[in-house]
């Protein structure tokens, strides 16, 4: 872990007036005031081809280069549009090029952008390929449903989910290097003899 907690965001839209890029950008703001130095990966920035598990470091684009700025990440924040009920294939492909290594131990803070209701699915199936990485999903994710009234002129237009998508980069770095507190209590308690 790094003295001042480092936070990549991703975010999975293409899209120029992306509300999940707005929202990512927002979390890693409120990362910033609590004193993280910040990444934002723009995918439309970054050469993915879909991923090929045969395809050598030649034909994989910015991949390898993707999944090791991941690893240098101690918290993330990945946010994703609702495409069909599920993620977005954009940040899924970039999931795709990261293997444990490159996840494991980092917190991850996450949320989804619908146009329509409340985006609880893919919340669930973002955590769950958190998970299998062997990130630390934050328990409170942030769901914005209904995406065509929620963003206004480049900004979060409700003061609440604001709020919130704030309150999601705040955490990610209050709870950057949890996956090693249990192993340092360990530690202490066995020199303490407790
Ligand atoms: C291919 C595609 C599939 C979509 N599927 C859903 C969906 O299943 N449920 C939903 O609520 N919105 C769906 N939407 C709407 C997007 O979630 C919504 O426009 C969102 O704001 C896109 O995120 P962005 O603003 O970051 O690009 C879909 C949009 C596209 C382009």
């Amino acid at each position: 872990m790094h003295d001042t907690p480092h936070v990549i965001g991703i975010s999975g839209s293409l899209r120029d007036d992306s509300g999940t890029r707005i929202a990512v950008q927002r979390a890693l703001d409120a990362a910033v005031g609590d004193g993280a130095t910040i990444e934002h990966i723009d995918l439309r920035e970054w050469d993915l081809p879909l991923f090929d598990p045969d395809a050598g470091e030649a034909d994989s684009g910015d991949g390898p280069e993707l999944a090791a700025r991941v690893r240098e990440a101690d918290a993330l924040v990945l946010g994703t549009p609702v495409y069909h009920g599920t993620i977005a294939s954009p940040l899924k492909t970039a999931l795709d090029y990261c293997s444990i290594d490159d996840v494991e131990g980092a917190t991850v803070g996450i949320l989804a952008v619908a146009g329509g209701g409340f985006p609880t699915p893919t919340l669930q199936h973002l955590r769950a390929s958190v998970l299998e990485l062997k990130g630390w999903p934050l328990p409170q994710a942030v769901a914005i449903p209904e995406s065509w009234a929620a963003f206004e002129d480049g900004h979060i237009a409700d003061e609440d989910i604001a709020a919130r998508v704030e309150k999601l980069g705040s955490n990610v770095v209050a709870y950057t290097g949890v996956a090693d507190r249990r192993e340092e209590t360990e530690q202490s308690e066995l020199a303490t003899g407790d």
